[in-house]
């Protein structure tokens, strides 16, 4: 059983008739193909408000939707999800909003999502429960059923205990994971600040990488996500990707290099300070329309947040400003995408880029890095990578930079531009190397060992 704010399909309305379709993002690319390899339930809200949605097959999974009202849509997944919870557990780069108004929901929302997961539930089963929109679900599921075994996973940040303790709601968050027999974070960092956290506000006892909780043995590690590397490389290897990823680089005209970002449009990403460093280049003369042109695909996301409106204005306007500055007639140095893309374009532009910019702020994971990585069957590219993604502590090869300095930013593009051929296919095989050996079936094996002991 796995629970989940959202589920794995989103509706889709081909010739009048409404349908699903598998939804993009990282978590459902992490754990679709494990689910698939055993029979499963997917508990989720469906994306919409609709209210009366039976549970249906797609793909293998059976999917049980859960109905949020409008409401709630407002409250519980704008605003605590996405106005309290993701600002504060990423750095604060946005000032997190704490509103009274918005917990309520939040609770009532969780409850509802433990009643209907444990319903499907059959005895002594196991629920794996996913990241900040289900926190106090672990605690829930287990005063209705204590014989279920309860995994919690989160996939953005943990914050450090300074940031975390300014949260009005911290004691009763900390308590809804302490539900759970496992709890995994990206790094051990994240799963340090946790211990800490769960000692200082909910009585909880350090020992090792275990707490020790109301006379229970609560396992608190790093478990850091992958993607199914497989799926990369054979993509990478068919004939479609790979005539699409020529046909980019012959419609991105005659720059050396290819320089590409891929992105939610989130202002955790750093999409605005990376497009600064890149006209850094353009303005100092480092760099001209012949050597580099950099591609930006954004796909939108929580576009009703008013900080999400405010960054794709930003990035509308910068992109604007740079073109019009720096750009001639056919010549442009950023090409902006602002839409979703099939995994096949996608591969086909990691299959394109010389140079791969991933520079998020603060970042849980980070799986771009990774795909990017298993498509380079070449062994060539460079990434360029942010110290504050999770991935920057696995692949150690890819040029590590502070995303928040413009220099820094822009002398690592220059870099990478101008990389030698032997640094470059050292860095990558290293890079390889390292997201071969943890792939996403490995992830989840390891965390679900764990849960099913
Ligand atoms: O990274 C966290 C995450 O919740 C992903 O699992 C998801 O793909 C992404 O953010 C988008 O989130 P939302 O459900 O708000 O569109």
């Amino acid at each position: 059983m796995v629970v989940s704010n959202r589920l794995p399909v989103h509706r889709v309305v081909v010739d009048d008739r409404k349908g699903w379709e598998i939804s993009p993002g990282g978590l459902v690319s992490a754990l679709l193909p494990v689910l698939q390899s055993r029979p499963s339930t997917w508990v989720g809200w469906s994306g919409t408000s609709e209210t009366d949605l039976e549970p249906f097959m797609h793909d293998g999974i059976r999917n049980q939707p859960v109905p949020l009202t409008s409401g709630e849509i407002e409250t519980f997944y704008e605003g605590f999800a996405n106005r309290t919870i993701w600002p504060l557990y990423h750095d604060a780069i946005a000032t997190p909003t704490f509103r009274r108004r918005w917990w309520q929901p939040y609770v009532s929302v969780n409850q509802r999502f433990a009643k209907i997961a444990t319903d499907c539930t059959s005895k002594g089963g196991i629920m794996w429960i996913q990241d900040f929109h289900l926190q106090l679900v672990p605690a829930m599921v287990r005063h209705q059923r204590p014989d279920i075994r309860i995994g919690f996973f989160l996939h953005i940040p943990f914050p450090p205990p300074e940031l975390f303790s300014t949260l009005p709601w911290r004691r009763q968050i900390l308590e809804g994971f302490l539900g759970a027999d496992v709890i995994g974070f990206q790094t051990r960092a994240n799963a340090a600040n946790f211990r800490t956290l769960a000692r200082r506000y909910a009585g909880a006892v350090i020992k090792g990488r275990d707490l020790i909780y109301q006379g229970r043995t609560i396992r608190v590690d790093a478990f850091p996500i992958s993607i199914d590397v497989g799926r990369y490389h054979h993509l990478a290897e068919s004939e479609e990707v790979s005539k699409k990823a020529i046909d980019f680089r012959r419609s991105l005209g005659s720059a050396r290099k290819i320089v590409l970002g891929v992105d939610r449009l989130d202002y955790t990403k750093g999409i605005d300070i990376r497009l600064k460093a890149f006209r850094e280049l353009l303005k100092t003369n480092r760099i001209g329309l012949e050597d580099a042109t950099f591609v930006q695909v954004a796909v939108p996301s929580r576009e009703r947040v008013e900080e999400y409106k405010e960054l794709h204005n930003k990035v509308d306007q910068l992109v604007g400003e740079i073109n019009g500055t720096y750009g001639e007639i056919g010549r442009m140095p950023v090409h902006y995408i602002q839409r979703n893309m099939r995994i096949e374009e996608l591969v086909a532009l990691y299959l394109a880029a010389d140079v791969m910019l991933v520079t998020p702020l603060r970042d849980g994971m980070n799986l771009v890095a990774k795909e990017y990585v298993a498509s380079r069957k070449d062994n060539t590219g460079v990434l360029i990578l942010s110290e504050f993604a999770g991935a920057a502590q696995e692949l150690k090869s890819a040029l590590i930079v502070n995303p928040h300095d413009i220099e820094d930013l822009s002398d690592s593009i220059n870099h990478a531009i101008t990389i030698t051929n032997a640094e470059e296919v050292r860095r990558m095989r290293a890079l390889r190397r390292v997201v071969r050996n943890n792939d996403v079936f490995k992830w989840a094996d390891r965390f679900l060992e764990i849960l099913e002991r």
